[in-house]
């Protein structure tokens, strides 16, 4: 079998792997306080044009989001996010239970608007009941969104400035951000993200890492005891060394960046051949995920040689995922164009 089912099938990029070899017997200071992590947090820096950037190293992409939230907002606040967000469908409450309401607004493409979410902010501060409901202190964003399209530019400006109007903070959910930053349709850099959020993660575990999130914090007002919640929270590795040798071996030579690009060029293929099978595809994603539409025969011809994910239901087909990742060859690719083909 071969498997498109998501970008975290396999293990880590052999940049990685061979570090974790060579640094295996040296012996280093624990919590993520080793030279490591201070280079791989100096080489993030760096190539974020970010010096005053707080950087820290987390496990999850779950853990990250419910880390950074929590810490961000006050007791009676809650985040404002898509319904299809992650936090909101596929984190099993992890924000909610930390007592931070998710704020749903309906999204399009997978994504919200600024003017959308001025118009929420505005009628919670209008509404003579207000003091009685959640505040929205924050707004999340996943980039890729979670059906994989992207926000333009012009859509995160608009977004950080509504924050700023409204006294919110923007935070970015970077879980599979390497093959948003990879994709044609991008016309945003991360020199730029940099500049346009309040906070942000740099997602390792889908891209290329054996696991690891490094969240980036640029805000003063958020940085401060960062380290305490981590560590409340039951996320602060004594071997954090582990996540710092992986992200130091990822921004070397701009390593997660290439590994990345080669995986949205191999998923775009994928995309064509089912365009060219005139087979229709949902939503506009032009990252590592694809979500063909496909009848039960289609589904039961390529289910004999590939797994995919069932997404969901539209009309009489069936939404389905299939994911390239880092680790995604040509072999494989080419087979699953043949079987397109075919059908
Ligand atoms: C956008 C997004 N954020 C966060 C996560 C959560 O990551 P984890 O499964 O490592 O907790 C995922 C996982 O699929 C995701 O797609």
């Amino acid at each position: 079998m071969i498997y498109f089912q998501c970008d975290y099938a396999e293990g880590a990029d052999s940049s990685i792997l061979s570090r974790l070899v060579e640094t295996n017997m040296e012996q280093s200071e624990g919590y993520g306080l080793d030279k490591h992590s201070e280079r791989a947090k100096e080489l993030i820096r760096k190539r974020i044009g970010r010096e005053d950037a707080d950087i820290h190293f987390l496990s999850g992409g779950t853990e990250t989001n419910r880390i950074a939230i929590l810490s961000a907002l006050r007791p009676y606040q809650g985040v404002i996010s898509a319904d299809t967000g992650h936090i909101a469908v596929h984190e099993t409450g992890a924000v909610e239970a930390t007592g931070h309401k998710v704020l749903t607004l309906l999204n399009t493409d997978g994504k919200i608007s600024a003017s959308h979410v001025r118009e929420y902010v505005k009628e919670h501060y209008e509404s003579p009941t207000a003091e009685h409901t959640v505040q929205p202190g924050m707004v999340y964003i996943s980039f890729p969104t979670e059906s994989g399209t992207l926000y333009s530019k012009r859509e995160i400006e608009s977004l950080y400035s509504v924050t700023k109007e409204c006294g919110m903070y923007l935070y970015i959910d970077g879980a599979r951000l390497g093959y948003a930053l990879a994709s044609p349709a991008c016309d945003i850099t991360i020199e730029e993200i940099a500049k346009l959020c309040d906070m942000f993660y740099i997602g390792g575990t889908k891209c290329g890492a054996l696991f690891g999130e490094a969240l980036v914090i640029l805000n003063d007002n958020l940085k401060k005891d960062f380290r305490y919640m981590i560590k409340q929270n039951g996320a602060l590795m004594a071997k954090g060394r582990m996540l710092g040798i992986q992200f130091e071996a990822l921004f070397e030579d701009d390593r997660y960046f290439k590994i990345t690009a080669s995986a949205v060029d191999k998923a775009l293929k994928i995309k064509k051949a089912f365009k060219d099978k005139g087979i229709e595809l949902y939503g506009s994603s032009e990252t590592n995920q694809q979500f063909p539409l496909l009848t039960d025969e289609q589904i039961a011809k390529l289910s004999k040689d590939f797994v995919f994910e069932v997404w969901g239901k539209e009309k009489d087909r069936t939404i389905v995922r299939f994911c390239t990742s880092w680790a995604t060859s040509d072999e494989n690719v080419e087979a699953l164009i043949a079987a397109i083909e075919k059908l």
